[in-house]
C-alpha cells in the first residue's frame, strides 16, 4: 500500500461526509432530479438487445460473476464540486466552442481537439503529442474523463477544469497565455455574451487606471515545472502587474477551464460489448444479451483470475484511479527519466487551481482535503496513474509515452516483463512474469477488445459548434 493509499483511507471518513452533503444536495435539486429522469442507462445502450437467456460459452463460477458485476454498469461520473459550473448546459456550450478553437494558441493553428481528435476516440495515435513540438506524454482518451480522480497520467491536477489551463500555456503544446485567453473572451462578442450569461461580467482589460499600470497584451505566470526562470518576457510582464489584475485574470482563466470541463463531462462512452454482456448477465451465468465468444470469455476470467490484471484495473472504470510503477519500457531505452507521480504531487500542491485553491468553489470538500493531506513519498517516483482500459482498443500506442505499440505488445510485456525497468521489491511484489501461453495472450487481447463502445450519443459532440451561442447540447 502506498502512502498516499493509506492517506485516502484516513481521509475516508471525510469523503463520506462530503458524500452525505453531496447526496442531499442532490436531492434537493430539480435539475438533478429531471436529468436522471428521461434516460436511463439501460435504455440507452447500443448494444445488448434482450432475447431469451442463453448459457455463456465458458462457464463462469459464482464468485467470477461477483466480480464481473463490479466493472459495469460505469453509471454517471461523480459531481465535482470544485466546479458549480459542470452541469451548466450553457457552460458546456461555451466550453464545446473553446475546445475546436484554434485561437486558443499562440500560432492560430492548434486546438484541444488537435490532438484529442474526437474521430480517434478523443486522442491522436501518436507515442507522444505533437503540437508546437513534441512532448514527452502520451495523449489519453477524453471518453469518460470525468470518471477521474486525478488528471493526467501523474495526476498533477485533482480537477478536469484545472487540467484544462495547462496545455493552452504549455510551451509544446498550444503556448498561448492567460491574458491573451481572456482578450480572446472580452474581444468575441459571442464568446463574450456566453461567458457573462454563465460566469457574470468580465472585469475590465483596456482601461488605464490612474497611476496604475496598463494590462499587458499577453502575459503569463512563471511556469511550475522550469526552476530557471531566467529570460522568460511573458513572466515578467506577468510580475509587472498588479495583484489585483492578476487575480482577475485568473478568474476569467479558472473559469475558461470550467466551461471546457463542462464540455467533457459529456464525452462518454458506456455501451461497449463488454457493459452490454453484464446487463444481460443474470444469477445463474446465463446471459440474455451479446454473449461474449469463448475467447473473449476466457481473457476476461484471465483478468479477473490468474493474471491479477483486476488488482489494479478495477472498477467500472478498469482503473483504481491510483498510482504504480510498473516498470513500463523506457522510450529509447536507458534509465528512466519520468518521474511520475513524484513531480506530479509537487507540482499540485503549487497550483493555485488546485481544488483547495482560491479559484475552487469547494476549497474545503473532501476532494480538496485529500488533495491537501497527500504527503510525497520516493516511491512515487515512476509511478504512473493506472489508466481506465475503456475504449483501449482504439488509443494505441500504450503507455505514459507511448512506448508499446500494440495490445499484444502489452500483454506480452505483462507476460514476460521483458525491458522492464526498475523493478526493486516493491514493484516486483505488485508484478511478477505470468508466463501466458499464446492462446491465453490472445484470449486477454480478445477481452481487451470488447470494451469499446460508440462514443458519445450525440454526434454534434464530435465537432465544432457553429459558436458558444447555439442550442444548447445533452450527452
Ligand atoms: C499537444 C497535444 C495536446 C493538446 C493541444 C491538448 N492536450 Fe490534453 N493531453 C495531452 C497529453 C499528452 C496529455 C497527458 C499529459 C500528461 O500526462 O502529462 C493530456 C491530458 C489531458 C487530460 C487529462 C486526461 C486524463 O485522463 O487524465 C485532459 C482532461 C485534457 N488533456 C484536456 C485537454 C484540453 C481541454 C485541451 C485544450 C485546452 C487539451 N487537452 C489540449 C495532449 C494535448
Ligand atoms: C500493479 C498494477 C497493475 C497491474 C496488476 C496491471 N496493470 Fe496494466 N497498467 C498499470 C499502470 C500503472 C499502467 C500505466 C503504466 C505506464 O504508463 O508506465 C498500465 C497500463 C496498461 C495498459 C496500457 C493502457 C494505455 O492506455 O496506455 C494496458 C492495456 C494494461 N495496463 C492492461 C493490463 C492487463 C491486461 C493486465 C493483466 C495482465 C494489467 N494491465 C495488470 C497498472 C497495472
Amino acid at each position: 500500500m502506498t502512502k498516499e493509499l493509506r492517506l485516502h483511507l484516513l481521509a475516508l471518513p471525510l469523503a463520506l461526509m462530503g458524500l452525505v452533503v453531496g447526496v442531499l444536495l442532490i436531492w434537493f435539486d430539480p435539475v438533478a432530479i429531471a436529468k436522471q429522469q428521461p434516460t436511463s442507462s439501460i435504455a440507452r445502450g447500443s448494444v445488448g438487445t434482450p432475447g431469451p437467456p442463453v448459457p455463456l460459452a465458458v462457464a463462469l463460477t459464482a464468485d467470477e460473476l461477483e466480480v464481473v458485476r463490479t466493472l459495469a454498469p460505469l453509471g454517471d461520473p461523480p459531481d465535482d464540486p470544485t466546479n458549480q459550473h459542470e452541469g451548466n448546459s450553457l457552460a458546456a456550450r461555451l466550453g464545446h466552442s473553446l475546445f475546436f478553437d484554434t485561437r486558443l494558441s499562440s500560432n492560430n493553428a492548434i486546438s484541444c481537439a488537435t490532438c484529442h481528435d474526437p474521430h480517434m476516440r478523443f486522442a491522436d495515435g501518436r507515442d507522444t503529442a505533437r503540437a508546437l513540438g513534441v512532448g514527452t506524454r502520451n495523449t489519453p482518451t477524453l471518453l469518460n474523463v470525468a470518471h477521474q480522480r486525478w488528471f493526467t497520467w501523474d495526476g498533477r491536477d485533482d480537477s478536469m477544469w484545472a487540467q484544462a489551463l495547462e496545455p493552452i500555456e504549455a510551451p509544446l503544446e498550444m503556448g498561448s497565455n492567460r491574458v491573451a485567453v481572456a482578450r480572446l473572451i472580452q474581444g468575441d462578442s459571442p464568446y463574450r455574451t456566453a461567458y457573462e450569461r454563465v460566469f457574470g461580467p468580465l472585469p475590465p482589460l483596456d482601461q488605464n487606471r490612474i497611476g496604475g499600470p496598463r494590462i499587458p497584451e499577453a502575459a503569463r505566470p512563471p511556469r511550475l515545472d522550469v526552476v530557471d526562470m531566467n529570460d522568460d518576457p511573458l513572466a515578467d510582464a506577468w510580475l509587472g502587474m498588479r495583484e489585483l489584475d492578476r487575480d482577475r485574470i485568473d478568474r476569467v482563466f479558472a473559469n475558461v477551464g470550467k466551461a471546457l470541463a463542462a464540455y467533457q463531462r459529456l464525452l462518454r462512452d458506456d455501451d461497449s460489448p463488454f457493459d452490454g454482456f453484464v446487463r444481460g448477465l443474470s444469477k445463474d451465468g446465463t446471459t440474455t444479451t451479446s454473449p461474449l465468444s469463448a475467447s473473449e470469455l476466457e481473457g476476461l476470467r484471465l483478468f479477473v483470475g490468474k493474471a491479477g490484471c483486476i488488482r489494479c484495473h478495477n472498477g467500472p472504470m478498469f482503473s483504481d484511479g491510483e498510482f504504480h510503477n510498473i516498470g513500463a519500457p523506457v522510450p529509447g531505452g536507458g534509465p528512466p527519466r519520468d518521474p511520475g507521480r513524484y513531480e506530479g504531487i509537487q507540482l499540485l500542491k503549487k497550483n493555485p487551481f488546485r481544488a483547495a485553491g482560491r479559484f475552487s468553489d469547494a476549497p474545503e470538500s473532501s476532494r480538496a482535503v485529500i488533495s491537501e493531506a497527500l504527503v510525497n513519498s520516493p516511491e512515487n517516483w515512476g509511478a504512473f496513474r493506472t489508466p481506465s482500459l475503456r475504449n483501449v482498443a482504439g488509443t494505441a500506442p500504450y503507455m505514459h509515452a507511448g512506448q508499446l505499440a500494440t495490445l499484444e505488445d502489452v500483454v506480452e510485456f505483462y507476460s514476460t516483463l521483458k525491458g522492464a525497468t526498475q523493478l526493486d521489491h516493491h514493484q516486483a511484489a505488485l508484478l511478477e512474469p505470468l508466463n501466458l501461453t499464446q492462446s491465453e495472450k490472445d484470449d486477454l487481447v480478445a477481452f481487451l477488445r470488447t470494451l469499446s463502445g460508440s462514443g458519445p450519443r450525440n454526434e454534434e459532440l464530435l465537432r465544432a459548434p457553429s459558436g458558444p451561442l447555439g442550442p444548447v447540447l445533452g450527452q
